[in-house]
């Protein structure tokens, strides 16, 4: 059936969500509990979003939140707390690997669980709660947004047109949607840094090497040895920003592993196993402001971009979401606009902190062939492993604030 876009079948709910990704799907969970309807509309299928490889650190803010919301229980059966870090570093020959305890600096730990298996949790709570989602759907069109009727338009999977007329829209449809070039230019700022390298990230079938990650400088650059679960490894390597993943063999990507890890140093072993994934993942830091404009909200990577080192991404997302989903509950329910016409500024202020936080152990840990860099991010890897201040900074900060400091 094909219904002509000019004349599109129109429904009505409170919030319209542009894109099921982890903010999306959360957004409608917690909108959810406080009684007020929304509709998702996302232009994959449910298969797609859940075959995306992405980051695997929950923060502990994010943990009590999804906990309090009903989707801890697998976060506690399946994930894994860890306390802190591994940060390493190899010069001249001598190698140097400390333990930074974040439950000892700021009394909170993360966990590791994967953005894939919380899409999973999110997805299946959806589904229990019925609550109502297009997938597969083309054409998604954002309308009338400084408007008190704002509408999205889209062609469903079965390329009937359709309206849903909201209260508001909430842009969560990621880096490349259509909600953050819908604030007009004019209105937009933009904020932006690439960096001249990027990751090598591969998956494999071996328990991993180490009980807590590795962040690892080397003069080859920098390495990550990260997990997703008892007998699967997720690890990176610091690679040239256009680098052909096909010049990698797997015999080199464990080599370069081996000696950026430090294998061999003071017993330590890399243990190898069969490598399932490689990509390349481009580095970079993008924050575009308002997060509000009229009636669309934009939240998670819709707004901003973080470089991977320090797993905030998701994270970030996560209190986006929250502060977002309070403002709304507060002005369609409680007839209060307040925290919405204060959301913008408040979800930024996290928005930046991250921004800071990656962009710095970004470029603590990534060689850049200039030997001036390398003497600071040397003293700065003395420093944090060595002061008090100093590592509990990183802690506080990698741990993540309470949402909403
Ligand atoms: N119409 C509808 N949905 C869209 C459209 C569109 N035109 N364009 C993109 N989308 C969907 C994507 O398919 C995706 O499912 O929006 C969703 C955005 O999800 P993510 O990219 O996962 O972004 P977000 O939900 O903000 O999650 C936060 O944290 O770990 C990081 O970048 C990582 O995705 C992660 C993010
Ligand atoms: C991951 O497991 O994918 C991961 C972990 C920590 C990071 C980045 C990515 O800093």
């Amino acid at each position: 059936m094909t219904t002509p876009a000019e004349n599109p079948l129109t429904e009505r709910t409170r919030v319209v969500i542009v894109g099921a990704g982890p903010a999306g799907l959360l957004l409608s969970h917690l909108l959810d509990l406080e009684g007020v309807e929304s509709v998702l509309v996302e232009n994959r299928s449910p298969d797609y979003v859940l075959g995306r490889i992405r980051a695997g650190v929950l923060e502990s803010s994010s943990v009590d939140l999804l906990t309090s919301v009903g989707l801890g229980e697998r976060i506690a059966r399946e994930g894994d707390e860890h306390r802190g870090i591994h940060l390493q570093w190899t010069h001249e020959g001598h190698g140097e690997r400390h333990h930074l305890d974040f439950v000892d600096h700021v009394g909170r730990s993360v966990w590791i669980y994967g953005q894939t298996e919380v899409t999973k949790d999110l997805m299946a709570a959806r589904e229990r709660a019925g609550r109502a989602a297009y997938y597969e759907v083309a054409d998604v069109a954002l309308h009338d947004l400084e408007t008190d009727r704002p509408s999205v338009t889209f062609t469903d999977a079965e390329g009937v047109s359709r309206r849903i007329e909201a209260d508001a829209v909430a842009g969560c449809d990621g880096f490349h949607g259509p909600s953050r070039p819908a604030v007009p230019e004019g209105v937009r700022r933009t904020w932006e840094r690439t960096y001249p390298y990027a990751w090598l990230g591969v998956l494999a079938d071996v328990a991993p090497s180490t009980d807590e990650l590795i962040y690892a400088w080397h003069p080859d650059g920098f390495a990550l040895h990260s997990m997703r679960s008892a007998t699967v490894s997720r690890l990176y390597l610091q690679v040239p920003p256009d680098e052909d993943v096909a010049q990698w063999s797997d015999a080199r990507i464990w080599e370069a592993l081996a000696t950026r890890l430090g294998h061999g140093q003071d017993g330590w072993t890399l243990q190898q196993g069969p490598i399932t994934e490689k990509s390349v993942l481009p580095m970079r830091s993008f924050v575009a402001t308002p997060m509000r404009h009229g009636r669309l909200f934009l939240a998670g990577d819709a707004a901003h971009i973080v470089p991977p080192t320090g797993a905030k991404g998701l994270n970030l997302a996560i209190a986006d979401v929250t502060l977002l989903a309070r403002a709304l509950t507060a002005w369609l329910v409680d007839g209060s606009p307040a925290l919405a016409d204060s959301y913008s500024d408040d979800a930024l202020r996290r928005v930046w902190r991250c921004t800071h936080f990656s962009w710095w152990m970004t470029s603590m840990l990534h060689t850049t062939g200039d030997p001036f860099d390398e003497q600071l991010q040397l003293s700065q890897l003395r420093w944090v492993t060595s002061s008090q201040a100093g590592a509990a900074g990183l802690a506080e900060n990698y741990a993540g604030l309470p949402i909403g400091f």
